[in-house]
């Protein structure tokens, strides 16, 4: 197996070489012509890690996820305890270099806060990928980070490395390599089993707290082909055209926050106990 999983691996401990990936792979000026480019210039580890994200993110593998997720009885947990805990294995990895991810979830909502953006938008920069904490449920890294596209119909060539879903069985499967699949054309995101990851899970464990606008960025911030290339327009309604703008604004301060200072986590922590508090209880199903 690859590198990303190897048992005796910090499973948290590549997610700071895969935010560097990201800001690679999205400059903020990208050049159109290069952009396919990455393909050949690409770290060995990240082409390992979609080789397996795309051959084993099946119709079947998502569903057998949500069944195993989406009930929420893991574990009862505040989001402070949630962020602490993310926290865990990166602070005794290597607490030293690149950012702990609690420092990345602050910097992204205090460049969100800086620019004067409404409290539940803070609040989501927050949050936004308290969803990786599957890693310490032991799930691989292939099934909880990485690009997101929907499963059960044709993949885009708009999602990165297209040429690994050839290794998917439902490439062969009939019914699924349609354009809209098993779901109806136009008839909306919402209907869409997406490949299972931080994205969806933090989604459901969110949804009656937060408003639309949040639970979109929550839910779609990893589903590039879409947000970032323009694909799967015949799934989306007209509420799906909105929620990916919002998807839009969020996405500079996921990739571009970092290089500021690291935050000070403690001397932030009261104003963040007071807005988690604004719109959570004490405890949340995970
Ligand atoms: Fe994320
Ligand atoms: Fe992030």
């Amino acid at each position: 197996m690859s590198d990303f999983d190897a048992p005796d691996m910090n499973p948290l401990a590549d997610l700071d070489e895969w935010e560097a990936f990201l800001k690679e792979r999205y400059p903020v000026a990208r050049e159109e012509s290069t952009f396919r480019d990455y393909g050949d210039n690409v770290r060995p580890a990240v082409r390992e890690f979609y080789r397996l994200n795309h051959r084993f993110q099946t119709l079947d593998f998502v569903l057998a996820k949500e069944r195993e997720y989406l009930g929420l009885d893991h574990r009862q947990m505040g989001v402070w305890e949630a962020m602490e805990f993310l926290n865990t294995l990166v602070d005794e990895s290597d607490p030293d270099t690149e950012l702990s991810q609690i420092e990345h979830l602050m910097q992204t909502s205090e460049a969100i806060r800086r620019d004067g953006h409404p409290r539940w938008f803070i609040l989501t920069g927050l949050i936004h990928d308290l969803g990786k904490i599957l890693c310490l449920f032991g799930e691989p890294q292939w099934a909880v980070v990485g690009d997101t596209f929907p499963v059960g119909c044709r993949y885009s060539d708009k999602v990165v490395f297209p040429e690994f879903f050839q290794d998917n069985p439902d490439s062969r499967a009939p019914g699924l390599q349609t354009e809209s699949g098993i779901y109806q054309a136009g008839g909306g995101l919402d209907q869409a089993h997406m490949s299972w990851g931080h994205d969806e899970y933090l989604y459901h464990v969110v949804k009656p707290y937060l408003p639309a606008p949040a639970l979109a960025m929550i839910r779609y911030h990893s589903f590039y082909a879409a947000h970032r290339e323009g694909a799967y327009t015949h799934l989306m309604n007209d509420a799906d055209r909105d929620r990916m703008e919002w998807v839009r604004r969020f996405n500079p301060y996921d990739l571009y926050s970092k290089g500021h200072e690291p935050p000070n986590v403690a001397a932030l922590r009261p104003y963040y106990e007071d807005l988690i508090a604004e719109y959570f209880p004490a405890k949340l199903a995970w």
